[in-house]
C-alpha cells in the first residue's frame, strides 16, 4: 500500500467515527479546538470547529495532504512547471498577480499590466464614456461580475454592465437605454471562438455601428490569446489586450480579463485586488500545511465529501456584495474538480467535486434554509460574514452579523423538540465561518485566491487536473449540429426524444 493510500484509508476510518458522534461534544472533549481550528492570514479568519472532525481526525486529514505531495505540487505551480496535463501548460494565475519579480514571465506580465493601467487611466480621464458593456462568459464573465458587484461605488462614473448568455434578451437588457457615443465595449474570450461571446459580440459591434457609421469600431475592445482574430474581428489593434494560454478562464480575472473592472473602478481598486491575491499566494506558498488557510478549507471538504459522502455544499455570503460569489464557485470548483479520471486517465477511487449553491444571506434563510436545517441530507455550509459594514445602517448590519451568527449555532447545536417532530432540529450540521474585517479589494483577492488553492489543493489529492474542462465540449459540438438542423439543415439523426425537439422548435421556412 502505498503512504497516501494509508493515509487516505486512515482519514475514512476517522470519518466513519464522526457518524454519530456530535460536533458539540467535540469543544467539551477537546478544549484546545477553537484554537488549533481556527486561524488568520491575508485578512481572513478561517474557522473550522463546527466542522465534524476531531484534532486527532484533522491530524490525519493532513498525513492525507502530506502523503499526496500537495507541497511539492504547490511549489510545481508556483515555478511554473507544466502541472495541466492534458493541455500541456502550466497554470500561471499566481504569476498575474505576483508583486517584483523579474524573470521573463514577471516582465510579461508587468508590461501587460502597465498597458491595461494605462488604457485603464486614460479612459477615466477622457470623460466620454459612462457605460462598460462587458461581453464573456464562464471565466470570461463571473470572475470580473463579483468583483464590480463587490467593489462598485453606489453612484460611479462609469457602470459596468454584463452580457454572458447567448439568449438575446441579456444583451437586449444591456444595451437598453445605453448611447453609444458613450458605451465601451469590452469582449472577453481566451480563444474568441466561443458563440455565445461571438454572437453578442457581432451584435453590440452592430449596434455601435448603426449609431456611428464605421467608427463605432473604435469603441471595440478586446481581452484575448489570440488577438490576431480579435483585430479580425474589427478591433483596433491597440485596444487588443493580449493574454496567455497558461492562465486559465476560471483563473483569469488578475489578467486584463479583469479590465472592464480596472476601468470602471479605478487602477488602484484592481492593484489592491492583485495585492490581497498575492498575499494570499505568499501565504499558501510559504505557510506550513498545518497552517495553510487553502489546505484547511480543502481537507475540511474532502473530510465532508469523501469521508462521510455528503456530495453538496452551500455557499452563503453574509454580504449582499457577495451575492454572486456562489455563482463564482461553481464554476471554479465544478468546472475545476468535476473530473472523473486522474492525471493520467485512470478512474479516480473516491468522488469529487461537490455540487455547490448558494445565495446571499440572509435570503437564502427564507428560501433553502428549511432543508439544510431539517432535510434528509447533510449539507455542509461555507458562511462568509464581514465584520464592518462598506455602506448603509450600521444597525442592520449588525442584524445581519446576528443570523449568520446564530444559523451556524442552530445548523450545529439544534433543538430537541420530542413532543413535536415538525420542531425538532437534528443540528450536528457542519459549517465553516470565514470572516474578514471589511470588503475592500485586497481582502476580496484573498477570499477569491483562498478558494482558487483549495480547489488546487484538492484536485492534487484527488489526483485530477484542475486545470482543464473537456467535459464542456461535447455538448457544445452537438449544438454546432442541431443549430445547423433547426436552421434548414438536414437531419442528422438523433435520438426519437431529440429528434422530436428538433422538429418542435426548428425555424419555419
Ligand atoms: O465553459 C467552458 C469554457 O471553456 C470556460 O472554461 C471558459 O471560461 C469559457 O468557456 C469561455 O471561454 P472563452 O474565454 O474562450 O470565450
Amino acid at each position: 500500500m502505498t503512504e497516501l493510500a494509508a493515509a487516505w484509508a486512515t482519514l475514512m476510518t476517522a470519518a466513519a467515527g464522526a457518524n454519530g458522534r456530535r460536533i458539540l461534544d467535540l469543544f467539551a472533549a477537546e478544549p484546545g479546538r477553537l484554537g488549533t481550528l481556527a486561524v488568520e492570514a491575508a485578512g481572513l479568519r478561517l474557522d473550522l470547529s463546527k466542522q465534524p472532525w476531531s484534532q486527532g481526525d484533522f491530524a490525519s486529514a493532513l498525513a492525507v495532504a502530506r502523503a499526496a505531495g500537495v507541497e511539492t505540487a504547490r511549489d510545481r505551480m508556483a515555478e511554473f512547471e507544466v502541472v495541466n496535463l492534458s493541455e500541456a501548460r502550466p497554470a500561471g494565475h499566481m504569476a498575474l498577480r505576483a508583486q517584483g519579480g523579474s524573470d521573463d514571465i514577471a516582465q510579461m506580465v508587468e508590461t501587460a499590466r502597465a498597458r491595461m493601467a494605462t488604457f485603464a487611466d486614460t479612459v477615466r480621464a477622457q470623460g466620454k464614456y459612462d457605460t462598460v458593456v462587458h461581453i464573456g462568459i464562464g471565466g470570461s464573465d463571473l470572475g470580473p461580475r463579483v468583483v464590480w458587484e463587490a467593489l462598485r461605488p453606489l453612484a460611479p462614473t462609469i457602470t459596468v454592465r454584463f452580457v454572458a448568455n447567448v439568449d438575446p434578451a441579456e444583451l437586449a437588457q444591456a444595451l437598453t437605454g445605453l448611447d453609444p457615443a458613450r458605451t465601451l465595449v469590452v469582449v472577453v474570450s481566451k480563444t474568441f471562438t466561443t458563440q455565445e461571446t461571438l454572437t453578442n459580440a457581432r451584435a453590440a459591434r452592430d449596434w455601435l455601428r448603426a449609431a456611428l457609421g464605421p467608427s463605432g469600431d473604435a469603441q471595440l475592445v478586446a481581452v484575448t490569446a489570440a488577438p490576431t482574430v480579435a483585430a479580425e474581428f474589427g478591433v483596433p489593434t491597440d485596444q487588443v489586450f493580449a493574454f496567455w494560454d497558461w492562465v486559465g478562464g476560471r483563473y483569469s480575472l488578475w489578467s486584463a480579463v479583469g479590465l472592464s473592472c480596472a476601468i470602471a473602478l479605478g487602477w488602484e481598486v484592481f492593484e489592491g485586488l492583485l495585492a490581497g491575491a498575492c498575499d494570499m499566494d505568499q501565504h499558501f506558498c510559504s505557510a506550513e500545511l498545518a497552517q495553510n488557510l487553502p489546505v484547511r478549507l480543502a481537507l475540511a471538504h474532502i473530510f465532508n465529501r469523501d469521508g462521510m459522502d455528503r456530495p453538496l455544499r452551500a455557499v452563503i455570503p453574509y454580504a449582499q456584495r457577495l451575492r454572486l460569489f456562489p455563482a463564482f464557485l461553481q464554476q471554479l470548483e465544478m468546472e475545476s474538480n468535476g473530473k472523473q479520471v486522474t492525471q493520467d486517465g485512470q478512474a479516480v477511487t473516491a468522488p469529487t467535486a461537490a455540487a455547490v449553491f448558494g445565495d446571499a444571506g440572509t435570503n437564502g434563510q427564507h428560501a433553502f434554509f428549511q432543508a439544510l436545517h431539517q432535510g434528509t441530507d447533510v449539507i455542509p455550509v461555507d458562511f462568509i460574514a464581514v465584520a464592518r459594514p462598506r455602506e448603509g445602517d450600521p444597525a442592520a448590519h449588525t442584524k445581519l452579523l446576528a443570523n449568520v451568527i446564530a444559523q451556524a449555532e442552530a445548523l450545529m447545536v439544534g433543538k430537541v423538540d420530542a413532543a413535536a417532530p415538525h420542531r425538532n432540529f437534528p443540528g450536528d450540521r457542519p459549517s465553516s465561518f470565514i470572516l474578514m474585517d471589511r470588503l475592500t479589494p485586497q481582502t476580496l483577492g484573498a477570499l477569491i485566491a483562498l478558494y482558487e488553492h483549495k480547489v488546487f489543493v484538492e484536485g492534487v489529492i484527488w489526483g485530477i487536473n484542475s486545470f482543464d474542462q473537456w467535459g464542456v465540449e461535447l455538448g457544445k459540438t452537438l449544438a454546432g449540429t442541431v443549430l445547423t438542423e433547426l436552421e434548414g439543415g438536414a437531419p442528422q439523426g438523433h435520438d426519437p426524444s431529440t429528434t422530436d425537439l428538433i422538429t418542435r422548435l426548428k425555424t419555419p421556412d
